[in-house]
């Protein structure tokens, strides 16, 4: 098990804003929680845990322009960048560029063991479509351009959860048979 932390108000531990983008509202619930699936499926959410590992060393030693073209907004005010490389993150994972939109709830929080450390990504669904789609476009797998935060972290573990529905206060497990 790895503990996280909050880090500098909702930073991950490169100092950008992580979960600016995120759905807020109505719109998360949309994007998180399954809806129209049936019993048992409704109310439920799928979730998609990585650990991601930092190579600080390899961070440090990118210029301030490259580190703000991994992510696609700039570190100091979280702006984000116009005219960025195809392979900045945020345009990797646009949501709404995606057909049909993907969108996440993302609640990741930054790790430390020693002097590694991380993310904890951790994204909710209401299936793991929009996850998947994510993620293809981030290894290159549609288009040959790998996602720019590669430069600096890469993926350890991946995990898939599913978060049952709530009924009279209680689990239902209904979709397991139970
Ligand atoms: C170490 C790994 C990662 C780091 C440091 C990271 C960091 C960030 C940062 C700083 C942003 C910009 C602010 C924001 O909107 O939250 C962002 C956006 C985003 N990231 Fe990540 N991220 C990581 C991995 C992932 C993964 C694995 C996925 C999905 C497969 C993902 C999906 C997204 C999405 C959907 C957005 C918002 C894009 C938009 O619609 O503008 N991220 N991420």
């Amino acid at each position: 098990m790895i503990d996280g932390f909050q880090f500098d108000n909702g930073r991950d531990l490169s100092g950008y804003v992580d979960g600016t983008e995120n759905p807020k509202g109505k719109k998360a619930a949309a994007a998180a929680i399954s809806r129209g699936a049936g019993a048992g499926l409704d109310g439920s959410s799928f979730v998609a845990v990585q650990q991601w590992i930092h190579d600080f060393q390899r961070f440090e030693a990118m210029s301030a322009k490259d580190q703000d073209n991994a992510v696609g907004r700039r570190r100091s005010d979280n702006k984000e960048l116009s005219g960025a490389p195809r392979s900045v993150h945020v345009k990797r994972t646009a949501q709404e560029s995606f057909s049909p939109e993907a969108f996440i709830l993302r609640r990741s929080m930054p790790w430390t063991d020693g002097a590694a450390g991380g993310l904890n990504f951790v994204a909710f669904g209401k299936s793991f479509d929009a996850f998947e789609a994510q993620l293809k476009r981030m290894v290159g797998a549609e288009d040959g351009v790998t996602d720019a935060l590669f430069k600096f972290t890469r993926p350890v573990s991946g995990s898939y959860f599913w978060c049952p529905p709530i009924a009279k206060g209680r689990l239902d497990l209904r979709a397991l048979g139970f």
